[in-house]
């Protein structure tokens, strides 16, 4: 049993194979947090703990004359609003009398076999060889008004400790929740340097790292997305920790809404994380019984360094929370007509494209955006989700016939959350958007956001969608979502409710999603928001790749797709190569980094066919064998970051290695070209040090590859990129 009770001194120990967590409830009914890292003897940490009577900081009145005891001070595991604690807190509730005064206080616990899941929220689930189990420690309010369920989820061989909270109201009155965060983890002892992941449109999670300070530093999104600004997801690190040493913690939130993260550095040197939703724009109203869930957040710990932390998430994303067919049966290689013809096209221009593609080895034709409703310019359509015959020149079911005819599957674009109001489904439901009642709305791209809260308006559209998918042989959906969302207002709800909107909309999101993909298990869906405004762990349980950025620029990519990695598998990394120079930057790059680049994902194509030339065809074809070839060392294999490139390298270098060491792939992008320069040498990873490895027709041991390291050849046009096969010898 990976978690450890002792009753007598009332101590929970959850234990993974290489990490440890432990609370422990104190002699007035507080939960206390007393350790979380390295796993070693389940001992009491709580000697850890100062007892001090420290000026300003007061004492709970249970605690009578102690001033030693101070809420303000103890490492709490759910610190709560108006307790004495004056740092950030994870639980805010008005009561019915609109204060906000609290303290929560232990009143049971309870094990359960197996992971526990929420209800209408993502969460990573435990397979047959998985060891998982729950904790669920109950907390009371001493106003004895609400219970707060503390979950915990303990998944041993994976390495994870998940959490999530419930409120329920058990009393007889109406409260406001006006904050649940999902996490709090308080650490006493040593400083820490924090990572997140932040950027803007086209240039998504650029990693950065500061140390904490005294004070609150934050992270978050009130876009009503989790964005493109900041990703729900962060390390701990210890300050000296690299790639391959030191202490991380990592901390994912399985959600795709408006989140905080943040770090609170106090007067006593202690640090508290806090992770969960954001405040603003979040109240939710508990009648009596009622019942609230916070999403769930996924946290790791490892001694091994950081990109030690970034596998067991890659392992973790890809074996427990992604699901459906997608989730092991490899993903077609795909054209996308995005970046080829825009919005302009008809239906012989894609067959055009999609017959070019085919001699390329090509294997699903994507019709992205334009073939729907008026969708000539991104002014109108969006709402009108029937297809555009005339614009077309053909049906959906003869478009999709020639392209199977080809020998490719076929795919579609939707943006189902969103709304022209140049629409005939505007027109008809001007209420189903979200809009303050007497106030204009902020419009995004020309559009408004439809109210996904409403089942009304989510049943009319999946309608929509599932009509589109019946009536043609469809395979692959990009669901798409290309603005910030504001203005939340839901027609549906009354005035004390207004506060739930944001949050409904997302659980909205994911009925819909459950309602798709329990309808088309075999429909490979592909998550999009302008690119990675949606890059989240929620999303990937219901679509397994996600477009990583509207940056299709190879170097560019580079640091999206560094910043991706150590947070989500390659799996999860939607990329393609695109035309030259490109459409975002006109940076002018080789056919073969961009290839290169893009392998680091699940690969494709997003260029118009006419302009390919006849001698580039055939690098295209040995592109995709290739990529087909080590399509399982790719997605599955471990996944080594060999340069950091914050410190702007001479080149950039990555490996994907099988978990066994037999089979290696190094990739290496050269950044900086120099006249008589020595040649550069990477040390690859991951090998294993008494095996003989042949590389470019040389044999070497792994040690040799891994101390000395492997010479880069010698890079002699701007921005060029080499993949290393590297293999033990017999296995070839
Ligand atoms: C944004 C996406 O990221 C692009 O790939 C493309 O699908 C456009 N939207 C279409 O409007």
């Amino acid at each position: 049993m990976a978690i450890l009770i002792n009753e007598t001194k009332s101590i929970f120990t959850l234990q993974t194979d290489h990490s440890m967590y432990q609370m422990k409830v104190d002699q007035y009914g507080v939960l206390l947090h007393t350790y979380y890292g390295k796993k070693g003897d389940p001992f009491d940490y709580s000697y850890l703990i100062t007892y001090a009577d420290h000026g300003f900081s007061g004492n709970p009145y249970d605690a009578g004359e102690e001033r030693t005891y101070s809420l303000d001070a103890l490492p709490q595991e759910y610190p709560v609003y108006g307790s004495g604690d004056y740092r950030s807190t994870a639980l805010k509730v008005c009561y019915p009398d609109g204060t906000h005064a609290c303290e929560l206080r232990y009143v049971r616990h309870r094990l359960q076999k197996g992971k526990y899941a929420l209800p209408g929220l993502p969460t990573i689930y435990a397979t047959q060889e998985d060891l998982a189990d729950t904790l669920i420690i109950t907390l009371e309010d001493t106003r004895r008004l609400f219970y707060v369920h503390l979950y915990y989820g303990v998944l041993e061989n994976l390495n994870l400790i998940t959490r999530s909270v419930c409120v329920e109201n058990h009393g007889a009155e109406t409260l406001y929740l006006e904050q649940a965060a999902s996490v709090c983890v308080d650490l006493q002892h040593g400083g820490y340097h924090m990572h997140s992941f932040y950027g803007r449109h086209m240039k998504e999670r650029t990693h950065q790292r500061f140390p904490i300070h005294h004070g609150i530093q934050s992270i978050g999104s009130s876009r009503g997305m989790s964005s493109h600004q900041h990703n729900p997801f962060f390390l701990l690190t210890s300050p000296q920790a690299t790639e391959d040493n030191g202490e991380c913690y990592g901390f994912s939130f399985l959600y795709s809404g408006d989140f905080l993260a943040l770090g609170d550095k106090d007067q006593f040197d202690q640090t508290r994380i806090l992770l969960g939703l954001h405040p603003d724009n979040f109240c939710y109203r508990l009648d009596k019984g009622d019942s609230f869930y916070a999403p769930e957040a996924v946290m790791a710990y490892t001694d091994q360094g950081m990109n030690a932390l970034s596998q067991i998430y890659h392992r973790a994303y890809r074996r427990n929370l992604c699901r459906g067919r997608y989730k092991t049966a490899r993903r077609p290689i795909l054209l996308n007509s995005w970046e080829s013809v825009y919005l302009d096209f008809d239906g012989k221009k894609l067959i055009e494209m999609a017959k070019d593609a085919a001699r390329m080895g090509i294997e699903l034709f994507v019709m992205d955006d334009g073939w729907f409703g008026k969708r000539d310019l991104d002014v109108s359509g969006l709402g009108d989700w029937h297809v555009n015959e005339e614009k077309l020149g053909c049906g959906l079911q003869e478009l999709s016939d020639a392209i199977h005819a080809l020998g490719m599957q076929f795919g579609i674009w939707f943006e189902p959350e969103c709304i022209n109001e140049d629409s005939d489904l505007y027109r008809k439901h001007p209420d189903w958007v979200l809009k303050v009642p007497g106030k204009a709305p902020v419009r995004g791209r020309y559009q408004l956001v439809l109210d996904f809260s409403r089942e009304d308006v989510r049943e009319h559209i999946l309608n929509q969608i599932c009509h589109v998918l019946d009536s043609a042989k469809i395979e692959y959906l990009k669901w798409d979502f290309n603005r910030s969302i504001s203005d939340i207002y839901s027609a549906a709800l009354p005035p004390q409710r207004q506060g739930e909107v944001a949050h409904r909309y997302i659980l909205g999101l994911y009925d819909m999603l459950e309602k798709l993909t329990a309808r088309y298990p075999d429909l490979l869906l592909e998550g999009c928001s302008g690119g990675g405004g949606r890059f989240d762990a929620g999303m990937l349980y219901y679509t397994p790749q996600i477009w990583c950025s509207d940056n299709t620029d190879a170097i560019d990519r580079l640091s999206i797709q560094y910043g991706t990695s150590f947070g989500y598998p390659i799996s999860a990394v939607g990329s393609h190569v695109s035309h030259c120079p490109n459409d975002q930057t006109g940076r002018i790059t080789p056919l073969e980094t961009r290839a290169t680049v893009a392998m680091a994902g699940t690969f494709g194509y997003e260029l118009d066919t006419n302009e390919i030339t006849e001698e580039e065809i055939p690098f295209i074809q040995r592109q995709i064998l290739e990529f087909k070839k080590y399509y399982d060392l790719i997605q599955n294999g471990l996944y080594y970051r060999l340069t950091d490139l914050g410190e702007q390298p001479v080149f950039h270098g990555w490996e994907f290695v099988k978990e066994d060491g037999s089979e290696a792939l190094l990739c290496v992008v050269a950044l900086q070209i120099k006249a008589n320069a020595a040649r550069c040498c990477i040390r690859l990873k991951g090998l294993c040090a008494d095996k003989t490895y042949l590389v470019d027709g040389e044999e070497y041991p792994g040690s040799v590859l891994m101390n000395g390291g492997y010479l880069i050849p010698h890079a002699t046009t701007e921005y060029e990129s080499f993949r290393i096969h590297i293999i033990e010898k017999n296995r070839e």
